[in-house]
């Protein structure tokens, strides 16, 4: 496990942990610049490294504890995973871009202006305000690094909560149309499984993260608080209209994949010092099947990023087609196998989704 600890009494990490949620490392004093980015995000140490230890948490040291340790029994060697995750080429995973799929309907327009409104509580939330970043850092970078600056706590804070939050869509969705289907008497057409191994592979990015930072109580809070709303209001949405749901969650797929673009380009820069030598924890290397030599936090991004490239496009597949009647391009057999169609995994990745002309 690479837990960070650092001793601290309760009482004092909890104000620390709140604080740093709101606006964290906001410090003039102990902040020492490391450099700019190309394009503006601003980075600094907020902290002297013994006083990052631990991330994020209000767990006092005494009572903090590894997370979901093995489980050892007397006659079970390992339990894998449901759905083994398809193997990754490097070059495949450095194709992947950042895109955006434009809105056209109504419904388009309505997921793309409910990701924004997200994406601003987010925001607001972790400290992390790109737009305005860039803005200040033109005019005056000094005052950009000090009041927008991105480290690897906050970076981790944001990841996180927005994977705590991702693994719901897809569990909402692949209930609903289980439900349906028995409810109806109906096939399924193959989407559940989809969406149900989306969820997991959320899951399993929100476990990868908790190895490398425990969160804190405030944490904790917010992320029950977000999980009550969020459950709930996916669940009527989907109902209302799947198909804006799955646009919505392509969108909020697009944020994913700039957001961890922006992690990647920061290690290049070596403006997230903490992370240029730090290796992926045991669960991501099994999961991932990630190679001997690849297995870098910069090499971990990677693979989260191509993960959440998928989740886009499946996502934005899923809202062009006929929600009742379509099959899952993704686990169907095609009559062409000449041409070019959605798989597992990464070729023909399509960024903005394919077209149901095109597959069905
Ligand atoms: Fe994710
Ligand atoms: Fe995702």
């Amino acid at each position: 496990m690479i837990s960070r600890r650092v001793a601290s009494s309760g009482a004092m990490a909890s104000k620390r942990a709140s604080a740093q949620l709101l606006k964290s490392c906001n410090g003039l004093g102990t902040s020492s610049a490391i450099g700019l980015r190309p394009s503006f995000i601003i980075v600094r140490q907020c902290q002297p490294l013994i006083a990052s230890r631990r991330n994020f948490s209000s767990t006092s040291n005494v009572n903090s504890k590894e997370f979901f340790p093995k489980n050892e029994t007397e006659r079970v060697r390992k339990t894998g995973s449901a759905w083994p995750h398809p193997v990754y080429t490097p070059e495949q995973m450095d194709s992947v871009v950042v895109a955006h799929r434009e809105a056209k309907t109504y419904s388009d327009k309505v997921a793309l202006l409910a990701v924004k409104v997200l994406r601003y509580g987010l925001d607001l939330a972790t400290g992390y305000k790109h737009e305005k970043a860039t803005a200040l850092n033109k005019k005056d970078p000094t005052a950009a690094l000090h009041k927008y600056a991105m480290n690897e706590k906050k970076y981790m804070i944001r990841n996180v909560f927005l994977e705590s939050v991702a693994g719901v869509p897809g569990m909402v969705a692949g209930m609903l149309r289980h439900l349906h289907s028995m409810r109806r008497m109906k096939r399924d057409n193959g989407w559940i499984e989809t969406l149900l191994e989306e969820s997991f592979n959320e899951r399993m990015h929100l476990l990868t993260f908790l190895k490398m930072s425990e969160p804190g109580l405030f944490m904790r809070l917010m992320v029950l608080g977000a999980q009550g709303v969020w459950f709930n209001a996916l669940f009527l949405a989907y109902l209302i209209s799947p198909r804006t749901v799955h646009r919505f969650v392509g969108y909020l797929e697009e944020e994913a994949v700039i957001t961890y673009t922006r992690q990647i380009a920061d290690i290049d820069a070596g403006r997230l010092p903490e992370w240029s030598n730090l290796q992926a924890p045991e669960i991501a290397v099994e999961y991932w099947k990630m190679p001997e030599g690849h297995r870098t936090m910069r090499d971990l991004l990677l693979y989260i990023r191509a993960d959440e490239s998928k989740h886009r496009e499946v996502n934005h597949t899923l809202g062009n087609l006929n929600q009742k009647e379509d099959p899952n391009p993704y686990v169907s057999e095609y009559k062409d196998l000449t041409r070019p169609h959605p798989t597992k995994g990464l070729e023909h990745l399509r960024a903005t989704g394919w077209e149901r002309s095109e597959i069905i």
